[in-house]
C-alpha cells in the first residue's frame, strides 16, 4: 500500500513563557484533526516538544496535499482560540499569514512528508526539536548516512553499500526552492563544504541509492526568512525510515550522542548543545537547552504502532548530563564570541538599534 506520512508542527502558544503547550490545547488539536480528518487521514499521533505541537497524520494523499494541509492549518487556528481564552503566551505565534492558501509551505508552520509503498515491516522515527533551526540536523544526518565511523551499515551491509543522495536547500533563497542533489560517498568533501553551514545550507531529503526510496525528509522553515523579524526559532520536525536499506534506528541515534553545539537557545540568538531528550519534554535553562525528541513507530496499511520514545534509556541520561556540562561551559562566556550568534542571525530588532545609536557617537583620530 502506498501511504503518505505527513508531518506538520507550529508553536501556537505556552504555559508559563515558551515552555510547553497546554493539556487543552492538545486535546483540541487532536479531536478537531479526529473529527474533521474523518475519510482523509488513517492515523493521528498529536504531540509536544518544548513549545511546539505536532501533528502526525497517515493518509494516501500524497505530499502537499491541500485538503491535510488545511486540516492541519484549521486543527491550529483552533488550538489558537483555546490557547488564547487561557491566556496562553505567544497564542497563534507561528501562524504567520491570515488566511490558508493550497499549503502551509511559507505560512509559518514546519512540515516534513514521506510517501512511499509499505515494505511489509516498515519502521520509521519522527524526529521533533525545540529552540533551534533546521541546520541543527546537518551533523547528525551526515554522520548517520554518510560516515562509516557513525553508520556501520555503510561498510556492513550491501543494501547499503552504494551510499545516499543528499538533498539540500539554500534556505537564504526565499523566491522559490533553490537546491542542490549530493551524492555520497563521491561527493563527501561537497557535502560536508555545504552542511558546516548549518544557516544557510540545510539537509531537506535523503535518498537510499540502492533502492531509490526516500529515507529521510526534513523541514527547511526559516521563519526569521519568511517573516524579515523575530518570530521564534524554527524548530524543525524530520522523518526517518530506519532498517534494512536504511541506516537501523540506532545508526540514526548514534549522532544524537554528541551534543553539538547549534544557534537557537534563549531569543534563538545563542550557541548550545542539542539535547536528546525523552518525549513531550519541556523547556528550561536559558529557555533552553535546544532539545530533541524522537518517535519510533511501525507503520501497515497506514495505522501506527508505537510510540516508542528513542531517548528514553539509561544511556541518554548519562549523555544529558553530559550535554547540560556542555550548556553550562558555554553559557558561562554570556554575551561573548561563539556564545551568541553573528549579527546576522540575532533575532531581535533591538541591537540593530543600539548599534545604529552607538556608530554615531564614534569619532576619528588622526
Ligand atoms: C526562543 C524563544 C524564547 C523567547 C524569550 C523571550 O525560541 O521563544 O527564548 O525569545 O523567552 O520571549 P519574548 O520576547 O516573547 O518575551
Ligand atoms: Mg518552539
Ligand atoms: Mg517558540
Amino acid at each position: 500500500m502506498k501511504i503518505t506520512l505527513s508531518v506538520i508542527k507550529a508553536d501556537i502558544g505556552s504555559i508559563g513563557g515558551h515552555i510547553t503547550p497546554s493539556k487543552e490545547l492538545i486535546d483540541e488539536i487532536r479531536n478537531f484533526v479526529k473529527k474533521n480528518g474523518k475519510g482523509l487521514v488513517i492515523d493521528l499521533y498529536v504531540s509536544c516538544t518544548g513549545d511546539d505541537v505536532a501533528i502526525l497524520m497517515t493518509h494516501e494523499r500524497g505530499k502537499l496535499d491541500e485538503k491535510i494541509h488545511k486540516l492541519a492549518w484549521d486543527a491550529f487556528m483552533a488550538g489558537t482560540e483555546v490557547a488564547k481564552k487561557q491566556g496562553l503566551y505567544g497564542a497563534g505565534q507561528d501562524l504567520l499569514v491570515e488566511a490558508f492558501s493550497g499549503n502551509v509551505k511559507g505560512m509559518g508552520p514546519a512540515v516534513a512528508e514521506l510517501e512511499f509503498e509499505e515494505r511489509p515491516n516498515e519502521p520509521f522515527i519522527f524526529f521533533a526539536a525545540d529552540k533551534t533551526d533546521p541546520g541543527a540536523y546537518n551533523l547528525p544526518f551526515y554522520l548517520a548516512f554518510a560516515d562509516p565511523m557513525y553508520c556501520a551499515g555503510l561498510i556492513l551491509s550491501p543494501k547499503m553499500a552504494k551510499g545516499f543522495k543528499f538533498t539540500i536547500i539554500d534556505v537564504e533563497h526565499t523566491e522559490k526552492d533553490k537546491y542542490i542533489e549530493l551524492n555520497a560517498p563521491e561527493e563527501l568533501y561537497d557535502l560536508a563544504a555545504l552542511l558546516r553551514d548549518n544557516e544557510r545550507f540545510v539537509i531537506e531529503q535523503i535518498h537510499s541509492r540502492g533502492s531509490g526510496e526516500q529515507a529521510a525528509a526534513l523541514s527547511t522553515t526559516r521563519l526569521h526568512n519568511i517573516a524579515g523579524k523575530y518570530t521564534g526559532k524554527d524548530d524543525p520536525v524530520a522523518l526517518v525510515r530506519v532498517q534494512g536499506e536504511f541506516p537501523a534506528t540506532g545508526e540514526v541515534l548514534s549522532a544524537f550522542e554528541i551534543g553539538h553545539y547549534v544557534a537557537g537557545f534563549m531569543r534563538g540568538s545563542h550557541t548550545g548543545p542539542l539535547m536528546p531528550c525523552k518525549l513531550n519534554s519541556t523547556i528550561s535553562y536559558f529557555d533552553g537547552p535546544p532539545i530533541i525528541t524522537g518517535a519510533a513507530f511501525c507503520v501497515q496499511e497506514g495505522k501506527l504502532t508505537g510510540p516508542v520514545d528513542v531517548f528514553d534509556h539509561p544511556f541518554w541520561d548519562y549523555v544529558r548530563n553530559r550535554i547540560a556540562e556542555k550548556a553550562i561551559a558555554m553559557r558561562r562566556q554570556g554575551f561573548s564570541g561563539a556564545a551568541m550568534l553573528p549579527y546576522s542571525e540575532l533575532e531581535y530588532g533591538g541591537i540593530v538599534e543600539r548599534l545604529e545609536r552607538l556608530e554615531k557617537r564614534f569619532k576619528f583620530r588622526d
